[in-house]
């Protein structure tokens, strides 16, 4: 099965992405996460999008389209994949359904996941990441079993570098503006679903996979 996440940041693509990869064994490809370890790492891709992070813009989409395809021509992606922050624009949809369509393929489900601005900001000001494993964590929603520290690999928590309030608020306008739209076309499609993100992750996760396992193609 091939799946997007849609949604503005912070609305729990990420988590949800876990738990879904998790329960159907395959990759979670999140460009978010590829770009961070790239920036990281020190790797050239890392120094040309640093910025772009940093000051919650996109980062350019041949660097993007560029990632996400040579992610996907990867072996483990052969039975399904799910993309979380991608596509995010115009451009990217359409060289996303460029790509698959070569191939004979297409996306099988989008999941819209919808939450209130001013509970987004709670979630972001509460969020704390693990700077070594990438594990990320809730101050209030879903803490660390161990305090400040990672449960996995014992790394203090740390808040993520673009999670400052001016910079979610640049975020969230980039998706109004520029994310936003592509809701359409998958609606279009007959593929959006869309699912209240106000819920506790457990009963969004299940929403999810009722979903799923009633449609299931493997
Ligand atoms: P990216 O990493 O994709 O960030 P984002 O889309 O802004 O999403 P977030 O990671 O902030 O949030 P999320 O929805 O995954 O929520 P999470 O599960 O963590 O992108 C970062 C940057 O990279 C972009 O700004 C851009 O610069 C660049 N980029 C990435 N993709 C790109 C692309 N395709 N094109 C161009 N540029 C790109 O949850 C948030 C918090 O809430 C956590 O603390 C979590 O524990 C908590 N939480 C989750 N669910 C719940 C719940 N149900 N109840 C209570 N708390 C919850």
């Amino acid at each position: 099965m091939k799946i997007i996440l849609l949604g503005a940041p912070g609305v729990g693509k990420g988590t949800q992405a876990e738990l879904i990869c998790n329960y159907f064994k395959i990759p979670h490809i999140s460009t978010g996460d590829l770009f961070r370890s790239n920036i990281k790492e020190g790797t050239a891709l890392g120094l040309q999008v640093n910025e772009y992070i940093k000051n919650g813009k996109l980062v350019p989409d041949d660097l993007t389209d560029a990632l996400v395809e040579d992610r996907l021509k990867k072996d483990d992606c052969k039975n399904g994949f799910l993309l979380d922050g991608f596509p995010r624009d115009g451009n990217q949809t359409r060289e996303l359904d460029l790509f698959l369509n070569a191939k004979g393929e297409h996306i099988d489900y989008v999941f819209l996941i919808d939450v209130p601005e001013n509970i987004i900001i709670d979630r972001i000001a509460g969020r704390r990441v693990c700077p070594k494993c990438g594990e990320s964590y809730n101050i209030k929603y879903h803490p660390s079993k161990v305090g400040n520290l990672c449960q996995f690999c014992g790394s203090e928590l740390v808040h993520r570098a673009d999670d400052e309030e001016h910079v979610v608020l640049e975020r969230l306008a980039v998706y109004h503006k520029m994310t936003e739209p592509i809701i359409n076309y998958y609606k279009e499609l007959g593929v959006l679903h869309r699912i209240k993100g106000e819920e506790d992750i457990d009963t969004i996760f299940k929403s999810i996979l009722a979903i799923l396992i009633k449609g299931e193609k493997i």
